[in-house]
């Protein structure tokens, strides 16, 4: 099947993102979200960052304003319902992509694949809540979703390669590299970044190091573009928190165990870079 118009559900940080990618790549896209002022404030998002590609010369002012001429933004999920390929980027909560799932289930055409951007919630459940659940799959965009290469493209227990397939060949449209996972919890990506931002967070708490020594350590010594704890704060605390919840729940191990300074700054209010607060003042 040839998909030429992609669905999106979420127009918040990542889904703004992912309809950006499409939109340039030259799909049209129907963007979906709860609230006007949610559409409206995407929509200016994906202006300036396109604008921003023009200044550098990525791509040409004709291209800007084809790619944002190809977005559609709509507040009737029904509308989704000629959509060849939709992919759901919304708040991180399981209840909330429940009722999305089963409702695209009933929208889109029975013939085409559901995909969710989560970072945490188990592909094989969010199948398993539709009548498709062979084409239901993780298609893990990374933050900012213009400039990341990267794709952790999920297989659900139940997931076909046909679907595996579709979604593969449409990061690969979108000048992204996929990499194959296994549903598991945390995927690859957190299940390894998360562990290690929580050691780096026990090493303060314990007074191994100050915050900002342990990030010169990765910074200077392994040549990571910013050090665990300045990436915590980038990525929101509370976000981190609940990552290690999920391991440490899915996985069994006490390992994964979130460190108590981390619980503690979240019970404190102190999120990151959006509370003004973490393990840096902003
Ligand atoms: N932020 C990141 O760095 C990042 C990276 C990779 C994956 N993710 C995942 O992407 C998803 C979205 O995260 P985000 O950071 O963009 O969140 P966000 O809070 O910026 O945006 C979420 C959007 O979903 C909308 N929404 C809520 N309920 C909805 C519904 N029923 N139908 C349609 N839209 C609804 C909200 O109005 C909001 O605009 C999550 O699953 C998250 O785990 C986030």
């Amino acid at each position: 099947m040839q998909i030429q118009r992609v669905g999106v559900v979420g127009a918040g940080t990542m889904g703004n993102g992912i309809a950006h990618v499409f939109a340039r790549s030259g799909y049209a896209v129907t963007l979906f979200d709860v609230e006007q002022r949610f559409l409206d404030r995407a929509l200016d998002v994906i202006a300036k960052n396109l604008a921003r590609e023009t200044a550098k010369a990525k791509i040409t002012a004709e291209q800007e304003a084809a790619a944002l001429e190809r977005i559609m933004p709509v507040l009737d999920r029904s509308r989704l319902g000629d959509c060849d390929f939709i992919i759901e980027a919304a708040t991180e909560k399981f209840e909330i992509k429940a009722e999305i799932f089963r409702d695209l289930d009933r929208i889109a055409r029975a013939d085409i694949v559901l995909a969710s951007n989560t970072s945490s919630i188990s592909i094989t459940k969010l199948g398993a809540l539709t009548q498709r659940p062979a084409q239901v799959i993780g298609m893990h965009f990374f933050n900012p979703v213009p400039i990341m290469k990267l794709v952790e493209v999920i297989r659900g227990l139940a997931t076909s390669q046909s679907t595996y397939n579709v979604v593969r060949d449409l990061a690969i449209a979108l000048d992204k590299t996929p990499v194959e996972v296994n549903d598991a919890p945390g995927f690859v990506s957190n299940r390894v970044l998360m562990p290690l931002l929580n050691e780096a967070m026990y090493a303060v708490m314990e007074g191994v190091a100050t915050a900002p020594a342990v990030d010169e350590v990765f910074k200077l010594g392994m040549a990571h573009p910013m050090g665990p704890l300045t990436l915590a704060d980038f990525i929101g605390l509370d976000v981190c928190l609940d990552i290690m919840r999920v391991l440490h729940a899915g996985l069994g191990d006490p390992k994964y165990r979130p460190c108590p300074l981390l619980i503690k700054m979240v019970d404190a209010g102190w999120l990151g870079k959006k509370s003004g607060r973490g393990f840096y003042q902003y």
